[in-house]
């Protein structure tokens, strides 16, 4: 072949490979108002940045006919390339080819990819679209996908992993994104593992794919997906900005933005944001915009257990990890879910260096059966595990109610936290005053001529004695009780002196925790 004749072939192939599944079914995919898997990497990836890893490998299997369909790339695109400058693996199942479903040969790609992501140190993105495990190649499909788990699982803590789910997640598809960081799910996207033919044949129960596994069940009711997204579009700026909080590897810092904020700006709403009344509720969300740069908070995991904060913002152009306590949620008692949530948060801070701040107002767990049954103990458990084992610097406030249990989790002094801060109006307690006098002074009351008027007395004397401050300050339990509205100086303050902390904990082949 002449030196023309090679590249015209070379371009030939290209231009084969980008096609995917063809024109036809590129179509269908646009009809159904989704980008291909290409589209979705050039939107996301600065511009002329994508580099295609095997383009032209294709699938090894003979059965069912599939000898005579094979398409170049097969089923998914792999690359790097950069995101606003910072190198990052990609990968995009394309739903054109077999609908997206895994082949060995596919699996093969992201394998290298994950491989190569875990030498260079690189965050690694995943774009799922996928009928799931390529029902002709049988049981190579299965080993490809556990290829592709154990690699997710060697690579966690490691190097940041992503997915974004924006079509079928089904089967075998789930459980990769499952064991990634976050997942993001576009309205219309769905994940489950038996779908609803087999729930109606298992269960009669008769659902449709969005009741089953929607975006919006993965957020709300099982947590299995930390954001939701109305379009393709906003999932590819959601993960551009997640990424900017994100380091690149478990050994380096996150990327330091030039500040945007005075760090020294006094909030003086702030000193009068607590209601006057101890069971009046107030947005923590207001009270986290004010004190972080510009007002800028990436809420995670926003629709499940919401009374429980967790998300990133940054101080002075650092990110952090932000985790709150919500009084205007149930009160913001810690229960069953925010645990878990939480926990996993906190996890995901510690292995990345990402500093925590917590603040606190939690009148204790949420009490019933459904929540001792449902393992509160095992959950709320999970969180002080997590803030107990987790050594990035952490700044702790606590602006109102921190009692019993739910004082020692939220990231206390007791847990290793850095600097542990209270406004003046923090009551910090073993529980309520109403609940304590009731168990304290059961027999007094009892007895008493009046015992509404005593009950009001001891409550008095209980609030004046323990809903302050002041008695764990004098402990030393906490470091300062400080003016609400200084609180952003002295927590960009505080971040700065304790930027080079060094802690670490017992050497160990790994924890055991409460799962
Ligand atoms: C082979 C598949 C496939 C699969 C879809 N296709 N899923 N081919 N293996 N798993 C093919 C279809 O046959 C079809 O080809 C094309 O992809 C597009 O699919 P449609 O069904 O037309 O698309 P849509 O109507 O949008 O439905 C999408 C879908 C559905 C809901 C994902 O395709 C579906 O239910 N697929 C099977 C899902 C599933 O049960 N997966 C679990 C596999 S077992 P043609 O040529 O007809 O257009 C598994 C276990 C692994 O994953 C466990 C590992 C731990």
């Amino acid at each position: 072949m002449k030196g023309e004749d090679r590249l015209k072939n070379l371009e030939d192939l290209e231009r084969e490979a980008l096609l995917g599944g063809g024109e036809k079914r590129i179509k269908a995919q646009h009809d159904k108002g989704k980008l291909t898997a290409r589209e979705r990497i050039d939107l996301l990836l600065d511009k002329n940045t994508f580099r295609e890893t095997d383009k032209f490998v294709t699938h090894r299997c003979a059965d069912f006919g599939l000898d005579k369909n094979r398409v170049l790339g097969d089923g998914v695109v792999t690359g790097y390339g950069r995101i606003n400058g910072r190198v990052v693996c990609i990968f995009a199942e394309d739903f054109t080819v077999f609908g997206g479903s895994l082949s060995l040969a596919y699996a093969g790609k992201i394998v290298k990819l994950q491989d190569l992501a875990m030498k260079m140190g690189c965050p690694i993105i995943g774009l799922k679209d996928s009928g799931g495990a390529r029902i002709q190649e049988g049981v190579d499909s299965l080993a490809g996908y556990t290829d592709v788990f154990l690699r997710n699982v060697l690579a966690s803590g490691v190097i940041p992993q992503i997915s974004a789910v924006l079509g079928p997640c089904a089967g075998g598809a789930v459980y990769s994104p499952a064991m990634t960081d976050f997942i993001i799910m576009v309205a219309g996207s769905y994940m489950f593992l038996t779908g609803p033919d087999v729930v109606k044949a298992a269960t009669h129960e008769d659902v449709t794919y969005d009741e089953l596994g929607g975006a919006m069940v993965h957020n709300e009711k099982s947590g299995v997906a930390h954001f939701a997204v109305d379009s393709e579009l906003e999932c590819i700026e959601l993960l551009k900005r997640l990424f900017s909080f994100i380091p690149q590897n478990n050994l380096e810092d996150p990327p330091s933005l030039e500040p945007t904020d005075d760090p020294n700006r006094m909030d003086k709403s702030l000193d009068t944001i607590i209601p006057d009344s101890p069971n009046k509720p107030y947005d923590m969300l207001e009270v986290i915009k004010k004190i972080v740069d510009s007002g800028e908070f990436l809420e995670v995991h926003r629709h499940y257990a919401p009374n429980l904060i967790v998300g990133f913002a940054r101080f002075n152009g650092k990110a952090v990890g932000v985790v709150a306590n919500q009084p205007a949620v149930l009160a913001g008692v810690l229960g069953r879910n925010s645990g878990m949530k939480g926990a996993r948060f906190v996890r995901f801070c510690d292995c990345f260096n990402i500093p925590i701040i917590t603040f606190v107002d939690v009148p204790g767990f949420l009490p019933g059966t459904a929540q001792e049954w449902g393992g509160v103990i095992k959950n709320g458990a999970k969180l002080l595990y997590a803030f107990c084992e987790a050594t990035v610097p952490r700044i702790t406030i606590i602006t109102r109610k921190a009692y019993g249990g739910a004082y020692c989790v939220m990231s206390s002094k007791h847990t290793r936290a850095d600097v542990n801060f209270a406004w003046p109006s923090a009551e910090i307690a073993v529980m309520g005053p109403d609940g304590a006098v009731k168990i304290l002074y059961r027999k007094q009351l009892k007895e008493a001529k009046d015992p509404k008027a005593l009950e009001k007395k001891l409550i008095d004397e209980y609030t004046q004695k323990f809903a302050n401050p002041f008695v764990t300050a004098s402990k030393g339990y906490i470091d300062a009780v400080i003016r609400p509205s200084e609180t952003r100086a002295r927590i960009i303050e505080s971040l700065e002196i304790i930027e080079n902390k060094r802690d670490s904990n017992p050497p160990k082949k790994h924890g055991n925790i409460p799962l």
